[in-house]
């Protein structure tokens, strides 16, 4: 037994000093990991923990934060009221008119059309809140580009419209007229609410898909929407309207419509509401 008196204390002095070695370390482990710890927090404090969320007090605790940017893609107006008025009444600024959609009655005029008050080459005639956009936006495109614009043509007649599409029929044959020129009938621009526009002075592409390359259709492209108006007949989308790039042709539909036009990229009528597409005549 006494021989292992020795034995069992010098045991007990190395287990008490391994001990020691094991809890320094383990000490020595957990400091290093919450100084570490403590570091990584320092260092990126938006990775590892919340940012205080600012109280409706205001309290003094928020850090403050940069200006917010605009977001870059637009969102539609969650409250936008597509049945706010009429697609099928000539009278409504919303009047959808395509080759599936006639003007009824087909002979309709508004009756508050005014001479529009800009520079032309045909006399033009719009509704009074047509025109009045027009003015401000031909006012507009002038003071923020230094160029100037002139209306083509504005309001055209049933009557008017014989005579302007049997001209294109006459040049281009039908099914070339059917694309740029309405029939009787079926043509925006007697509904008072539509506009070829022309730079001032003429510069060549008048009525022509080249005018789309002039400063004056790129500022309309960006810019038109806030006086109301849309650049009806895009180029990609000759399925949907039936007609060939017309980036000339302006549509009063109201700054409420255009802006959401604008806000939801949706560039047709058709497509925001939900109609038929109408590249042809249903006869
Ligand atoms: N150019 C358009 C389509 C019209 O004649 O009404
Ligand atoms: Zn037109």
């Amino acid at each position: 037994m006494s021989d292992l008196r020795p034995r069992n204390r010098t045991s007990r002095l190395v287990r008490r000093r391994r001990t020691i070695v094991v809890t320094s370390i383990v000490a020595v482990a957990v400091l290093v990991a919450v100084v570490a710890a403590v570091a990584i927090a320092v260092a990126a404090p938006g990775k590892k923990a919340p940012m205080p969320v600012p109280s409706a007090s205001g309290s003094a605790t928020t850090t403050p934060t940069a200006t917010p940017t605009p977001s870059p893609t637009p969102t539609p107006t969650p409250t936008f009221n597509k049945s706010a008025q009429s697609l099928d009444d000539p009278n409504s600024y919303w009047v959808v008119v395509n080759k599936l959609r006639p003007l009824a009655p087909s002979d309709f005029a508004a009756a508050d059309l005014v001479e529009v008050p800009v520079p032309y080459v045909n006399q033009p005639f719009l509704r009074q809140v047509a025109s009045d956009a027009v003015v401000a936006m031909f006012a507009a495109f002038h003071a923020e580009t230094g160029l100037s614009m002139q209306s083509q043509s504005a309001y055209r007649s049933y009557s008017t419209q014989v005579r302007v599409y049997q001209g294109w029929v006459d040049s281009l044959g039908q099914a070339g007229a059917d694309l740029t020129s309405a029939r009787p009938g079926y043509s925006e621009h007697q509904t008072g609410l539509a506009i070829d526009i022309n730079a001032l002075p003429d510069q060549g592409c008048a009525l022509e898909v080249c005018w789309g390359n002039t400063p004056h259709a790129q500022w309309l492209h960006a810019q038109a929407w806030r006086f109301g108006f849309i650049v009806r007949y895009p180029g990609d989308k000759t399925p949907i309207t039936g007609y060939e790039s017309e980036p000339y042709h302006l549509r009063y539909v109201g700054v409420q419509l255009a802006t959401e036009l604008h806000n939801t990229g949706v560039t047709t009528l058709e497509e925001f509401f939900g109609l038929p597409a109408a590249p042809d005549y249903a006869k």
